[in-house]
């Protein structure tokens, strides 16, 4: 029997133990004239295409990551939501959720994102503005309320103060009786890429990766379910790098996560399986499906050529995909439900896990009701009315979209030699590697789309006159006032002497490095401790990043 035919064989058994956990969502699948629609398409030939092509489910996974894809399970539809209080973020999220959503993905204010309260000097101006405001378990239990923790999962976009919402997204989880081994989720907790394009990071490397890899070994063991990290390509993209960069610095970033996980003694089939990534989709739809097959194909190899893991959940790239945020023009803004369409679709050829769809009017402001319906219902009718979603991989073979995967996979492996070279993405990071080469590509754009080179419609070409549009969403300015007196009631009615306790645990033990430091910030975030407190311990102990 060939390599091919074997391929072939184990594909075809590995379709039927999937099928009985997620059968497929029709007996049969036909086009609009009846005509039968396969599985997958591959040529049955000995050394062809499928030879290097492989197998849906099969290492290296370039047609996707499970046996069946999308013919069992759709994407997880996941918009990326959060403005103002709590009440009113829960209030969005369950209303997406009846609109269709399939999970949750919160965006929380810069001061939760950088460890500060809401009454902070630091917080000023910015409470609730580009996310929600949480600054204690009780604004995490009101942004959770009426929502089964058992049955929905919750992607949190955070990174420096991971540790803290994690512990409050378990204890909202023992409140509602979901014991922690039962919760599915997600933890960006990405510190790397912070450094290199988003900028809320708190503390230095060293110490951020050592709260990154408490993260993974406390969830190995009480939090099975959980994904305890999703390495971000979306923001380096979004600093202006290429589709390739974007890819290679991702990788390489998650590279330095499993070297630093291994160095704090976890055996890399332990973690490894709940690392996921997380990506962005541009406008050039054949570059970003490529790009897409050839990060996973690279992945796989990494994983198991490199770090010798042993379990295939260990080599396969789970991603969650974001349609391009700085594609999006203030100009004619309906413009970008057709710009999100296709990005949507790239990702859906490339074999997205999760997708979050730009609204229309995320140029100009916090996206409203109506433009955060539009934008997931692009998702829906991608998933339901397309044909898409009822063939695996359906561009594998073509000769265009190989031949692009493999030169994307020849130039992403190029710059991860170079980064191994200065000493690893860490490294690469404080030297200024990476900023320089995404700095040098923005501005090479910028100076294309300046001399209309880059066509931008409704930008610097096809352009009319226009009103901006009025009913943009306004983060109500008394907001700030109120989040403050919230905190001011937590601090009256909490027990003081607990507070106290806890935080004064998480200092004493913060200074023996190998201490495993989640189970005291569970215990600091129980007795209601901010997020201020605990995270300005943790700057006394561990000091700030300037940054570069
Ligand atoms: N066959 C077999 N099993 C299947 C299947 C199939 N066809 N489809 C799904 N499954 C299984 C999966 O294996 C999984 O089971 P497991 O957990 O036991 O393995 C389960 O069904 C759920 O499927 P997925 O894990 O594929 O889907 P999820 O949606 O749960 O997870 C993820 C996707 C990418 C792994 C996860 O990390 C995730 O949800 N990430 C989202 C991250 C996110 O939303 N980030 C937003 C950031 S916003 C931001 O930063 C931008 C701002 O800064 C501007």
């Amino acid at each position: 029997m060939s390599t091919n035919e074997k391929s072939e064989q184990d594909w075809k058994s590995s379709v039927d133990s999937t099928i009985k956990r997620f059968p497929e969502r029709k007996d049969s699948f036909t086009t609009s004239s009846n005509i039968e629609v396969d599985r997958l398409y591959y040529s049955e030939g000995e050394n062809d295409s499928s030879d290097q092509l492989g197998f849906p489910g099969q290492y290296p996974y370039t047609r996707g990551i499970q046996p069946t894809m999308y013919r069992s399970r759709f994407w997880t539809m996941r918009q990326y939501a959060g403005f103002g209080s709590a009440e009113e973020t829960n209030k969005r999220f369950r209303y997406l959720l009846d609109q269709g959503q399939t999970g949750l993905s919160v965006a929380f204010d810069l001061p939760t994102q950088i460890g500060y309260d809401s009454d902070d000097i630091m917080a000023e101006g910015e409470v609730g503005k580009v996310g929600v405001a949480i600054d204690s378990l009780h604004d995490m239990e009101q942004l959770l309320d009426q929502i089964p923790l058992d049955k929905v999962s919750t992607s949190m976009t955070i990174n420096a103060s991971a540790s803290v919402l994690l512990c409050m997204y378990i204890a909202v989880g023992e409140k509602q009786g979901v014991p922690m081994e039962k919760l599915t989720g997600t933890i960006q907790n990405d510190i790397l890429k912070e450094y290199i394009a988003r900028g809320t990071y708190i503390y230095p490397p060293k110490p951020s990766m050592r709260l990154i890899t408490n993260i993974f070994e406390y969830c190995q063991k009480n939090v099975p379910k959980f994904n305890t990290i999703s390495i971000s390509g979306y923001h380096i993209r979004e600093a202006g790098s290429t589709a390739v960069q974007e890819a290679a610095f991702t990788i390489a970033n998650g590279i330095a996560y499993v070297d630093a996980a291994l160095e704090s003694g976890l055996d890399v089939d332990t973690f490894a399986p709940r690392l996921a990534f997380f990506f962005n989709a541009h406008n050039n739809f054949f570059e970003e499906v490529a790009k897409f097959r050839a990060a996973r194909r690279i992945w796989a190899k990494i994983m198991k050529e490199q770090y010798k893991a042993k379990d295939p959940k260990s080599w396969k790239m789970r991603f969650h995909t974001q349609t391009g945020g700085s594609t999006l023009t203030a100009q004619q803004p309906d413009n970008n439900i057709v710009r999100v369409t296709l990005q949507a679709l790239a990702a859906v050829m490339g074999g997205t896990q999760s997708l979050h769809t730009n609204s229309r009017d995320e140029a100009l402001s916090l996206p409203t009701e109506d433009s955060a319906r539009i934008a997931l219902r692009t998702q829906q009718i991608i998933a339901n009315e397309s044909g898409v979603a009822d063939t695996i991989d359906p561009l594998g073979g073509s000769y265009y979209v190989e031949e692009l995967t493999n030169v994307i996979e020849e130039q992403v492996q190029e710059y991860l030699e170079r980064i191994n070279e200065i000493g690893g993405a860490v490294q690469a990071v404080e030297e200024g590697y990476m900023q320089r080469e995404i700095q040098q590509n923005a501005y090479e754009t910028q100076k294309r789309i300046e001399k209309e080179e880059e066509v931008i419609v409704g930008l610097n070409k096809f352009k009319i006159d226009e009103e901006v549009n009025p009913d943009l969403l306004k983060v109500d300015e008394a907001l700030e006032s109120a989040q403050i007196k919230s905190i001011e009631v937590i601090r009256k009615n909490r027990d003081q002497e607990s507070v106290d306790n806890t935080l004064a645990a998480i200092r004493k033990h913060v200074k023996t490095k190998d201490t495993n430091l989640i189970p005291f910030i569970l215990d600091a975030v129980k007795a209601y401790a901010t997020i201020g407190e605990i995270c300005n311990v943790l700057r006394d102990e561990f000091g700030e990043y300037i940054g570069m």
